[in-house]
């Protein structure tokens, strides 16, 4: 590659993963729905986001319904088992203030980040599966058969671990595939889910890896309920 090649590239990278920041991963509006401006169901999601925002750091996660029907609005907010409280609130505000600009007057939306999830709807959700948002993120480069057994054998290990932790519902880990190369994985659930459900979708979604990240190195399936991703570099905090 040329100098200015590789300077674009770069470029590239930078404006992707400034993109990612302010954007996001993935979202999705659900079609549950929709209010006009000055609603109370307007008013309940802002409240909502507030509540959300100032709960879900200390602990990670965060759920509320807030309002009486036919504006009820429920919603939860999930941050990756190992960032900070601060790290949390940032992204938390940044994807609650996102995904309502993305999402004008739906009643319902998700949006995922790195180090959080947050998700709202006119309809009741806590405690059950979400089987209809699932986003794929892959990195493209090309691995051995051998090294998708271990990252298979990896996620199952780790999908194990966080459903038996029920108060994190939360699992990291690595394993060796060859001398220095090291495949870094981690799961997590939303903690609204019991650890028997907390198993079975992250079980679900771990099928799912042929879909989403057949033979490549990188790859994640964040669900509105569960997410697992692993890499080839470390990217959690032990
Ligand atoms: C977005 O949500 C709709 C239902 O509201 C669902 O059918 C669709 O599969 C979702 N897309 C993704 C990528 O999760
Ligand atoms: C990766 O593997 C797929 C399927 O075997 C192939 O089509 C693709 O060209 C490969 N990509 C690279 C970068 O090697």
């Amino acid at each position: 590659m040329s100098c200015s090649k590789i300077a674009s590239f770069v470029y590239l990278l930078t404006l992707a993963s400034l993109l990612q920041t302010a954007f996001g991963l993935s979202h999705n509006c659900s079609d549950t729905g929709s209010f006009s401006a000055g609603d109370p169901y307007e008013a309940n999601l802002k409240q909502l986001i507030e509540y959300l925002t100032s709960q879900t750091p200390p602990s990670g996660f965060g759920r509320r319904a807030i309002g009486q029907n036919p504006n009820r609005v429920f919603g939860l907010a999930l941050c990756r088992g190992d960032v900070s409280s601060e790290d949390c609130k940032t992204c938390v505000v940044r994807a609650g203030n996102e995904i309502r600009k993305q999402c004008p007057y739906k009643k319902g939306a998700i949006t995922g980040y790195d180090y959080c999830l947050v998700k709202y709807s006119n309809i009741e959700f806590f405690g059950q599966i979400d089987n209809q948002n699932k986003f794929y993120l892959w990195n493209p480069n090309n691995v051995s058969e051998a090294y998708s057994r271990q990252t298979e054998g990896l996620l199952r290990v780790l999908a194990k671990e966080a459903s038996a932790d029920p108060i994190s519902l939360y699992a990291s880990g690595e394993i060796l595939v060859r001398k220095s190369v090291k495949i870094y994985g981690l799961t997590q659930c939303t903690r609204d889910l019991s650890i028997t459900d907390c198993k079975k979708c992250l079980d679900g979604i771990i099928d799912e890896l042929p879909k989403c990240c057949n033979r490549l190195e990188g790859g994640r399936v964040i669900s509105g309920s569960c997410n697992f991703r692993y890499e080839n570099f470390p990217f959690f905090k032990a």
